[in-house]
């Protein structure tokens, strides 16, 4: 018997949300973005689920793109950071990977590497999220270096897009506008879309689109037809009726209103369930959304079960997943579902299925 706490993921939901982007931003290619262990999902097998329809991973660095490379997937891979210092261009180099150049010290190093084979660069340009990027009035004499350098071959354009989860803000047109303005006299193919992008801004869509968290069925933008991949469950392991003026868990910040039962559930913030959720969010039991109650403990939390009075050890719990949605539990701890998805931690096992058809 092993601990009742575990992450499901459902292999054919992913599929099925990869095809809704696809349908979304048709004529454009789709670079699955999987950095963070694909956002907590698990890296190989999210990679192995899409690698028949994905013309492209990104990852956030090397050590997340070699295993990739190692299990035998051909896909363009892109290091969204690029390298984090001279001695990664020759890996990547030999491993095939794309740069994102988005530093001077990037460029000189590509200027001067010599490399057996050439290195296709993604140019990141900062058009207002104000993070990487060349500024925009640098980005023109930025590119034409970059064709010249010797270990460069095919060169991308890229920008990311800072506020498009918002339909009413002015800045993703003044990002578009800027970024069409550069990109356009090159004829480079260009990327800007990330999920926000690929759902509600088609005119963002670009060349590449880079859906990330949408893959994984959380919706920016409220968008409907993606279904959750990532279902957290746990156990009831533990049911007692504690009486009125008892106190639950640490610092008995919850203390029963009347003699009731209350369950114990078998995860904690050591598995990456927020602790600051607290009270006011619902896990489901038996098909019903019952109340966390009291604080979150490392292994354990604790339920209101008087709403679901035959609820007894054994049960499943589902922390995140159908329902609640992990957008759910994020809004009631004060984040958002990138967060939650990948702090789930290492001891919580994945288990990947197939639930319907691919
Ligand atoms: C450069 C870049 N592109 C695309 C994405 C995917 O974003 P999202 O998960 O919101 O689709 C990210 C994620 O943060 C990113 O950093």
């Amino acid at each position: 018997m092993t601990r009742p706490t575990q992450a499901t993921v459902d292999l054919s939901a992913l599929r099925h949300n990869f095809s809704v982007a696809r349908q979304l931003a048709t004529g454009a290619k789709i670079m699955a973005v999987l950095k963070a262990n694909a956002y907590g999902h698990g890296l190989l097998p999210v990679a192995h689920a899409l690698a028949a329809d994905a013309d492209a991973f990104a990852v956030s660095c090397l050590e997340e793109a070699l295993p990739l490379r190692l299990a035998g997937l051909k896909q363009r891979i892109v290091l969204l950071e690029g390298v984090f210092g001279v001695e990664e261009i020759p890996i990547a180099a030999a491993r095939g990977l794309d740069l994102v150049v988005h530093s001077l010290w990037q460029l000189e190093a590509l200027e001067q590497a010599m490399l057996p084979n050439r290195i296709d660069c993604w140019l990141k340009v900062d058009t207002g999220m104000g993070r990487l990027g060349f500024a925009p009035d640098q980005a023109g004499m930025i590119a034409e270096r970059l064709q010249r350098a010797a270990g460069v071959g095919n060169v991308y354009w890229m920008s990311h897009l800072a506020s498009a989860d918002n339909p009413d803000n002015p800045a993703t047109d003044a990002q578009q506008a800027c970024f069409d303005e550069l990109t356009s006299p090159s004829g480079w193919p260009s990327s800007l879309a990330n999920s926000a992008g690929t759902i509600g801004w088609p005119q963002t869509h670009g060349d590449w689109v880079r859906p990330g968290i949408m893959l994984f069925g959380s919706a920016p933008l409220g968008t409907p037809g993606l279904r959750p991949v990532m279902s957290l469950e746990a156990q009831l392991i533990a049911v007692k009726n504690l009486p009125a003026g008892h106190g639950v868990g640490y610092g008995s910040v919850f203390v029963c209103p009347q003699d009731m039962p209350v369950g114990v559930v078998s995860i904690g913030y050591g598995d990456g369930y927020p602790r600051h959720c607290g009270e006011g969010s619902v896990v489901g039991i038996q098909g019903a959304l019952v109340p966390v109650i009291g604080r979150v403990s490392m292994d354990m939390l604790c339920v209101d079960l008087r709403t679901v009075p035959a609820a007894g050890i054994g049960d499943r719990v589902i922390l995140w997943g159908d329902a609640p949605t992990v957008d759910e539990v994020a809004a009631r701890a004060g984040t958002i579902s990138y967060e939650l998805l990948c702090q789930v931690t290492p001891r919580v096992p994945r288990v990947y299925r197939w639930k319907g058809g691919v």
